[in-house]
């Protein structure tokens, strides 16, 4: 995740620097290769952190130096709350998921799969390529490039059973990741003040967008088989609500998959009420002993928006989703989608086309799900040894999460703070429900760094779980 060896330095001097006073002279270069043990550019580098930092500061022919802190002065912001008035939500838009840590941390907070699990040889080719070709220089069209078009409905459509239409090139709208749609879909499909029916627990981003969208969250229970399709048909009737946002496969947190036939009893409901479901299959290229086979499939009377991502399967760094609507709400969501970016970097569609496309792709993913497989299998036998208080709620058949259950009365702010003072990250369940938490729960994501450490990390949670009550 980071250069090791110049983050270390980096650590060491900013602790020097801590003692010492300002104006301080820090030692020349040579010695500082000397003392690390580095190369003069692994030093540079540390030292060009620090200055873009504005810790330090190098006077030409004469050395570096503490930079003096200035004291500034307190800024009053207040007349904004007068201005802006209350806050339609008050959520944080930073998940506990999106922290930064540091490379001793075993981390399992993080939603983004570690750069082992990435096709990186893939990446690197598709970038260089796409640097050369057109897509560097010209603006793509509003609704994506029509290769990557015709490669997402041609994903879709390979599902898609005989006697329904499959989807066409021209249904997709090309998204510089799947956030961004799920923004789209609330505001321009659902409207202000509207009910939005939603999946509980479920991925806090769509909670964070709804919110932001000013949409009424309406939660509906869904377990390890998916949600009972009595208890959603009710849910509409109650509200009058028109849309159901789910993730049918590897769900994030649960990292449920409904159970055979649940997908139809759905859709049924949905159109029966003359309702869309927004089937978010952000997992799709991380099935494990399984594979998902989208809901948005076996529809062609446009019910169903499907999004799909391949942010965490390709390269956070290459952030491409589609969506694939049919009617008026594709054209809505496309004149939202303009609105408010006008359309998606080119460059970044073609490397992703370019990933995809290669015979390389299946091999990776392939070897995705044995990898998967094996860090899944690590966690819970780890967690099964050492920290058995935590309920495996079920053993996700794909996606990167395990959902636990923590025992009754588990302080969870101070779960997660005396892991992380042992270094272990662990992300706590609360953000990932549209209303009260039904119970105290912790998110753990096996695609981090160093699976190796999987056992301690376990180890420390169940000290921790055990030290909680006390
Ligand atoms: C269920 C779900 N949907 C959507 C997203 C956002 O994906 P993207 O990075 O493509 O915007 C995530 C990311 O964690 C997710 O878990």
């Amino acid at each position: 995740m980071y250069d090791d060896s110049s983050s270390r330095i980096v650590a060491r001097l900013k602790k020097w620097m801590d003692g010492a006073a300002p104006g301080a002279k820090l030692p020349s270069t040579r010695t500082l290769v000397a003392e690390f043990q580095a190369s003069p550019v692994t030093v540079q580098k540390a030292l060009q952190t620090l200055t873009s930092r504005g810790l330090i500061e190098s006077r030409p022919g004469v050395g570096t130096f503490v930079r003096a802190t200035r004291t500034a002065r307190p800024s009053d912001y207040g007349w904004q709350s007068a201005a802006l008035g209350s806050s339609p939500a008050l959520l944080s838009s930073r998940s506990a998921t999106m922290r930064g840590a540091s490379n001793e941390a075993i981390a399992f907070h993080s939603g983004y799969p570690d750069r082992e699990l990435l096709p990186e040889r893939l990446v690197r080719a598709a970038l260089a390529r796409a640097a050369r070709g057109d897509a560097a220089l010209s603006r793509p069209p509003a609704a994506g490039l029509p290769e990557l078009q015709s490669w997402f409905s041609q994903e879709l459509g390979a599902a898609t059973p005989a006697g329904i239409n499959p989807p066409t090139p021209s249904d997709v709208v090309v998204l510089p990741g799947s956030q961004s749609g799920l923004s789209s879909i609330f505001s321009a499909l659902v409207g202000r003040g509207q009910p939005l029916l939603i999946e509980s627990p479920t991925y806090w981003g769509a909670i964070l967008a709804a919110s932001q969208a000013g949409v009424r969250l309406v939660p509906v229970p869904s377990g390890p088989e998916g949600p009972d399709p009595e208890a959603l048909a009710r849910a509409f009737s109650d509200t009058g609500a028109r849309m159901f946002y789910a993730q049918p496969h590897y769900a994030n947190p649960t990292g449920s998959q409904w159970a055979p036939g649940r997908g139809e009893q759905i859709l049924d409901v949905v159109r029966s009420n003359g309702a869309f479901l927004v089937e978010d299959d952000w997992a799709h290229d991380f099935g494990i002993t399984t594979s998902p086979s989208p809901i948005a499939a076996r529809d062609d009377s446009g019910h169903v928006i499907y999004i799909r991502s391949l942010t965490k399967s390709v390269s956070p760094a290459i952030r491409i989703a589609g969506v694939i609507a049919r009617g008026p709400a594709r054209e809505r969501i496309l004149a939202d989608r303009s609105a408010e970016s006008m359309y998606v970097s080119g460059f970044l569609q073609a490397a992703a086309l370019d990933v995809v496309t290669q015979p390389g792709w299946q091999t990776h993913l392939r070897s995705l799900r044995h990898q998967l497989q094996s860090r899944r299998d690590l966690l819970v036998a780890s967690l099964r040894e050492h920290a058995p208080e935590a309920h495996i709620e079920h053993i996700p058949k794909g996606g990167l999460n395990l959902w636990l259950r923590m025992p009754d009365g588990t302080n969870l702010a101070r779960l997660t703070r005396d892991c992380e003072d042992a270094g272990v990250i662990i992300a706590a369940g609360t953000e990932w429900f549209p209303a009260e938490p039904t119970g105290p729960f912790i998110r753990l994501n096996y695609s981090g760094a160093n699976p190796g450490a999987y056992p301690e990390g376990a180890r420390v949670l169940g000290a921790a779980l055990r030290n909680n009550g006390g």
